[in-house]
């Protein structure tokens, strides 16, 4: 099952995202026989067989629903079970349209985590592109390998468990752009640099969650010779838009009004109440109520005109880190560079 294609029916064998709520997805494997439950229900992998992809289904209880989704890049980072802090999706498009990657890029990435970032370079490199990933954690190496092979990613992404900060990539005249989120990245810049295309110029991004390793970073860019180094901070800040009932100004002043009419009547009925207790009165309960009877305290809202506003949550999402770009310049043949000397 192929993340970087497209297909319309579901069948065995396919990973399916089950969309529940807008906060909770899972992938799930279709096997014959099996069932998925959750609280919405029981889903049996059976019926979902033959269901088009975007379709909704009715749990078994006929109680509760899910949408059958199409896996891709974007789906998966969300529900991709964590090994490692993962790049999530503002960063991984900044990072994709400024590294230029499109269909052919050859790249480097390291360390592979747990293949977020790896699954949008590959959908973006496909079909002809190539993904030269490298982790030095054997498991989540062989976990990510796995993985791309099940999503039907093998043929584009070349997983290698290696250590690059002390042995390199391995790599000469061979990519068009490098990204390293690894902990100490300056120290893989000067194998990054061998592995580029000497030819044409490329670029390398660098993520960092703390400002000294950017230092460092910058440090050693520099010092191999790489231009333009940019350093950005990619937040995302999600708007959520509902319809607000929007009060016009006399609106407002007779809301206000209102509610200054309606705790008057309660501070004079407590204060007859209270009369009422002290003078030992227990005729009954005295009519507070005046002829027009007091509108209810969220009338005027109630009345007011429903407009959709845009309103931001208070969290911002992502993971902040910091992104220095750099490029790397091509590397003039020696008969050009005599040829210009001349
Ligand atoms: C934060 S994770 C990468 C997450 C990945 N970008 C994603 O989106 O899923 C960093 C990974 O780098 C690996 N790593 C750290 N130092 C390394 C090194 N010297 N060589 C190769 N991999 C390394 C770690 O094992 C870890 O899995």
């Amino acid at each position: 099952m192929a993340f970087k294609g497209w297909k319309t029916t579901i069948e065995a064998g396919d990973h399916v995202i089950a969309y529940l709520t807008r906060e909770s997805m899972s992938a799930i494997l279709i096997k014959r026989d099996e069932v998925y439950n959750c609280r919405f229900g029981q889903f049996p992998h059976n019926d979902m067989i033959g269901k088009k992809f975007g379709q909704k289904m009715i749990s078994h209880t006929g109680k509760g629903f899910m949408y059958l989704l199409h896996p891709t890049p974007e789906l998966w980072t969300m529900v991709l079970p964590h090994r490692t802090q993962i790049l999530y999706l503002p960063d991984i498009s900044f990072i994709s349209s400024f590294l230029d990657l499109k269909p052919g890029t050859r790249m480097i990435e390291s360390g592979t985590g747990s293949g977020s970032f790896s699954h949008s370079i590959a959908r973006t490199i496909a079909p002809t592109g190539k993904l030269f990933t490298f982790e030095y954690h054997k498991e989540r190496a062989d976990r990510a390998k796995q993985e791309f092979e099940e999503h039907g990613l093998g043929d584009l992404i070349q997983i290698e468990h290696r250590d690059v900060c002390k042995n390199g990539f391995g790599l000469e005249d061979e990519v068009h752009a490098v990204f390293l989120d690894l902990p100490a990245p300056w120290e893989a810049i000067g194998s990054a640099k061998k592995a580029f295309k000497t030819r044409r110029s490329g670029k390398i991004c660098c993520f960092s969650p703390c400002i000294e390793q950017v230092t460092k970073t910058v440090s050693a860019l520099n010092e191999h010779g790489f231009v333009d180094i940019t350093m950005y901070e990619c937040l995302s800040r999600p708007h959520d838009v509902k319809g607000y009932r929007i009060l016009t100004v006399d609106d407002a002043i007779r809301q206000a009004k209102e509610k200054e009419a309606e705790r008057e009547r309660v501070r004079q009925e407590n204060f007859l109440k209270r009369k009422r207790e002290r003078d030992g009165d227990t005729t009954g309960e005295a009519d507070t109520s005046s002829g027009t009877p007091t509108p209810k305290m969220d009338t005027v809202e109630e009345q007011a005109e429903m407009v959709p506003v845009s309103k931001t949550t208070t969290e911002t999402h992502g993971h902040t880190s910091f992104l220095t770009f750099a490029t790397f310049l091509p590397v003039q043949a020696k008969d050009e560079s005599e040829a210009n000397s001349v």
